[in-house]
């Protein structure tokens, strides 16, 4: 059977782990997957994390299983943090998954069964594996206009236009914050004109929220998926808490939809967890669990959101020192629009060969499309840093 298969092709961000793993040089630097690093460069387990699995070992008196939802008061609290406090509840419905990739290949499913003509749209660029996840589901999938290269901004008018010829029934992907791979979000004012349009040509929204807190703070950054909700009938959404919990390979994530109506929401929750059932059944515990324990203790919470608020600062400078030491060596404002971006990721706007000099000749690892992770940063080698990407250039 397996001589009819052909290699597969590698995945751009997982192939570049492995490149670097083996790269034996000491100066090396990882700006490819993304991981939050600190100071040291290590991936700390937050601290209300931590104090969550110590609970969580003292009073856990079973493994046994939990259902096909996964654990309903993470579900219940995750509809908070994703939707506020304002969130119509009657209509909204969340099941646990595997990280936000679990949720994404769920409502994937999700939509190749209530529509299986729909073609999805995801914005140009986007994460690479969301075509491949879409695709896997069955669905089409297209791009639609959204990076402005030229100013590291969104091109709102083109985007606009490219929505309004769409068709009905379609279903629209977009990036609740902290677009990745490019830092290029949307305004609230344009999450607006977004929403509208979506309502008014019968779009769906489907809202990829990896990041939530990375970005303008953790409620902030779900201010125009808020909007959505408020504005549209129906929408899925993909909750992530790999990095604003920092669980990553424990995976921990929400598929989230809002019903236009009671009855619906719960007959499209019921078919969701039916779908979950012929994928992994019941999803991991170990995560959502802590997850859980966090946002229930009032002071668990209160260190959770003041540590993530940390790492968002500590990226936002990074950011900045970044661009400043940029101007620096470049003598332009060419790499300016660093600091004016937000989340983890943005590109540094350079080409493949210029990529790949600077793994060859300088141990810097960035994504192929330019891509670096912030939080890789060098907080105190960013001169050092610039010099060698501009002596790439
Ligand atoms: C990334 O884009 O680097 C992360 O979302 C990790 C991944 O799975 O690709």
């Amino acid at each position: 059977m397996f001589e009819t298969l052909q290699p597969a092709a590698p995945d751009g961000i997982l192939m570049l782990m492995s490149l670097y793993r083996d790269d034996p040089r000491a100066g090396k630097l990882d700006l490819g997957v993304g991981v939050y690093k600190d100071v040291d460069g290590k991936t700390p387990v937050m601290r209300a994390v931590r104090e969550a699995e110590r609970r969580l070992h003292k009073s856990q008196a079973t493994k046994s299983y939990l259902g096909l939802a996964g654990d309903t008061v993470f579900n219940e609290l995750m509809i908070g943090v994703v939707f506020g406090d304002k969130a119509d509840r009657a209509r909204l419905r969340a099941a646990q998954t595997p990280g936000g990739t679990g949720a994404l290949r769920l409502l994937a499913d999700l939509i190749r069964l209530s529509r299986p003509d729909a073609t999805v749209w995801v914005p140009d660029p986007t994460w690479p594996n969301h075509m491949p996840i879409l695709r896997a589901a069955g669905l089409k999938a297209q791009t639609y206009a959204y990076f402005d290269a030229e100013n590291g901004g969104v091109r709102f008018d083109a985007m606009t236009e490219a929505l309004e010829a769409i068709p009905a029934g379609d279903v629209v992907l977009l990036h609740g914050c902290c677009h990745n791979p490019t830092g290029a979000d949307l305004s609230l004012d344009q999450w607006r004109s977004v929403a509208r349009l979506l309502a008014e040509r019968g779009l769906t929204p489907f809202v990829d929220i990896a990041y939530q807190g990375f970005g303008e703070g953790l409620e902030q950054d779900a201010a125009g998926l808020r909007i959505l909700a408020e504005t549209v009938p129906e929408l899925l959404a993909a909750a992530s808490c790999s990095k604003n919990f920092s669980v990553y390979r424990d995976r921990a994530g929400a598929a989230l939809i809002l019903g236009s109506n009671k009855a619906e929401a719960d007959t499209a929750y019921g078919q969701l967890l039916g779908i979950a059932r012929g994928i992994w059944s019941m999803p991991p515990d170990h995560a959502a669990a802590c997850v859980r324990i966090v946002l229930e203790d009032d002071d668990l919470r209160t260190d959770w959101k003041a540590e993530l608020e940390a790492v968002r600062q500590r990226m936002m400078s990074l950011r900045q020192g970044f661009a400043d030491a940029l101007r620096r060596h470049s003598n332009s404002d060419r790499f300016d629009f660093i600091a004016r971006q937000r989340g983890m990721f943005s590109r540094l706007g350079i080409s493949a060969e210029q990529v790949a000099k600077l793994r060859a000749d300088h141990g810097v690892y960035i994504v192929g499309d330019s891509r670096f992770n912030v939080a890789g940063l060098p907080g105190d080698r960013l001169d050092d840093l610039a010099a060698k990407i501009v002596s790439v250039l």
